[in-house]
């Protein structure tokens, strides 16, 4: 009998590293049914999944549209399933607002994938379901690198974010979990693993139903520890910390730790003790330079990431001042901004001094133009510096990509026979966005 030709598959991930997994998982769990293949064409689709991300509005309003047209260029009888975090909070709303979607898959359903393939119109989105122990099939974008949830939901209750309410509680994977799906992506080349959590510090504050056992680790640190103790990991990344929980041992352990990439994620929102308390972030600005001082002395080679949120509620031009004065002091080698977006189901929606958008939109624009100014002078320092670079993906010309140690995007000439590797490059031209360089 001739073998039946695999389904065909297009999905297309919004939002963060989270929803990438998310995705791969759900790739891997179709595929235990049955076998189905990636495609970027919509019109060749048996099934078309739409990951969604709720952080801000945008998205969101965009999603219908692009459920109507999706609909419009399906093929007959193929299904559209809407997943992801905007999943979480419409729920059955998305099938009211959009008929032609067969079936909701909220962020913390994702194991789910098979059940509501084959129940019309079914909505699966309990934010409270425990997936903390559940053994997702293999299936990853890339062999070189993997990523790896270590906690799932997030316990902190920011007053502009959604998460909480589309992820759900805060609970921890067992680490007898994550370090076999470590060392299974080690076996299949992944010489890095990228470590995932809202709140990566709340590690081990609460697992699920089944515990973790008495040789659990009792916290971040102690996780980072055994991690690293996996042979032939030789990169760990994670993200993203929490600046009030990167207690002074955590700090120690990232300068320290050879294993560790020397890129870190402090993500600041706001320069502001006033708008971070109404952010209810628990630090104040002088906590947050502190804990980055620290970090530039322990680990002076370290890049320092950020995100900011322009336009809170009551963010009055001092407040906005004080946001650039943090920049000002840290440096970030990467910052990640956005003009406040109000959120259903949070707090801040609910504030009544909502800033102009035009005030905002022009907040925005000088914080960014002002890091476009610094990240010059970062990215102009490389020039002849050697970075360590892990070669991850060819390019045409004859080009491969590489992250440096510390996160950068460097590019080699080179052949296939760099991919995987990790050697020390030269850099010999410096932009804003990545780095040129040559192998040594
Ligand atoms: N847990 C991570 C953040 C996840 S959300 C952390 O605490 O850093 C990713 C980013 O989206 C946040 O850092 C924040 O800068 C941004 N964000 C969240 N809600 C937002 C909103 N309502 N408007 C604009 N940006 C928002
Ligand atoms: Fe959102 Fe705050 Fe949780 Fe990050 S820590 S996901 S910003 S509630
Ligand atoms: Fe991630 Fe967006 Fe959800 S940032 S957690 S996919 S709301």
């Amino acid at each position: 009998m001739p073998k039946t030709p695999p389904k065909k598959l297009y999905i297309e991930t919004l939002g963060c590293a989270m929803n990438q997994r998310d995705s791969e998982h759900m790739i891997a769990e179709l595929n235990r049914e049955e076998p189905y293949e990636l495609t970027d064409q919509i019109n060749t689709a048996d099934l078309i999944l739409i990951n969604t991300c709720s952080v801000r509005e945008k998205p969101v309003s965009k999603l219908f549209s692009e459920i109507g047209i999706f609909n419009k260029h399906k093929k007959e009888g193929a299904k559209i399933g809407v997943c992801g975090c905007t999943a979480s909070h419409l729920g059955d709303e998305v099938i009211r607002r959009a008929p032609s979607v067969d079936f909701v898959l909220g962020a913390r359903n994702v194991s789910r994938i098979n059940e509501v393939l084959h129940r019309p119109h079914a909505v699966e989105v309990e934010i409270d379901y425990d997936e903390s122990t559940y053994a997702f099939g293999e299936y990853r974008n890339t062999p070189l690198k993997a990523m790896v949830n270590i906690t799932i939901g997030c316990d902190k209750s920011c007053t502009y974010c959604i998460v909480p309410h589309t992820r759900g509680e805060e609970v921890s994977i067992p680490h007898t979990l994550i370090v076999r799906e470590i060392t299974k992506a080690v076996e299949g080349g992944a010489r890095e693993v990228m470590l995932l959590g809202q709140n990566v510090n709340g590690y081990g504050r609460r697992f699920g139903a089944g515990g973790a056992g008495e040789d659990a680790p009792r916290d971040f640190t102690e996780l980072l520890q055994i991690i690293s103790r996996i042979d032939g990991l030789e990169r760990i990344r994670f993200q993203s910390p929490h600046p009030l929980h990167m207690d002074d041992a955590f700090l120690h352990e990232f300068a320290t730790n050879p294993k560790i990439c020397k890129q870190i994620h402090v993500p600041l929102q706001s320069g502001s003790t006033r708008i971070l308390r109404a952010m209810k972030r628990g630090y104040t600005q002088e906590n947050f330079l502190e804990r980055c001082a620290k970090i530039r002395h322990l680990a002076p080679d370290a890049t320092i990431s950020t995100d900011v949120i322009v336009g809170f509620p009551g963010e009055s031009e001092e407040d906005f001042d004080a946001t650039m004065a943090v920049l000002e002091a840290v440096r970030f080698d990467q910052m990640f901004s956005f003009k406040y977006s109000p959120r259903p189901l949070t707090e801040a929606a609910e504030f009544t001094a909502q800033v102009p958008d035009e005030i905002a939109g022009a907040r925005l624009r000088r914080l960014q133009a002002r890091h476009n100014e610094i990240l010059v002078e970062v990215m102009d320092a490389q020039m002849g510096r050697v970075h360590r670079v892990y070669f991850e993906e060819l390019k045409s010309g004859g080009r491969i990509a590489g992250r440096a140690d510390d996160g950068k995007l460097v590019f080699v000439e080179g052949s296939e026979a760099l991919l995987g590797q990790i050697r020390d490059v030269e850099i010999t031209h410096t932009s804003r966005a990545a780095l040129d360089g040559r192998v040594i």
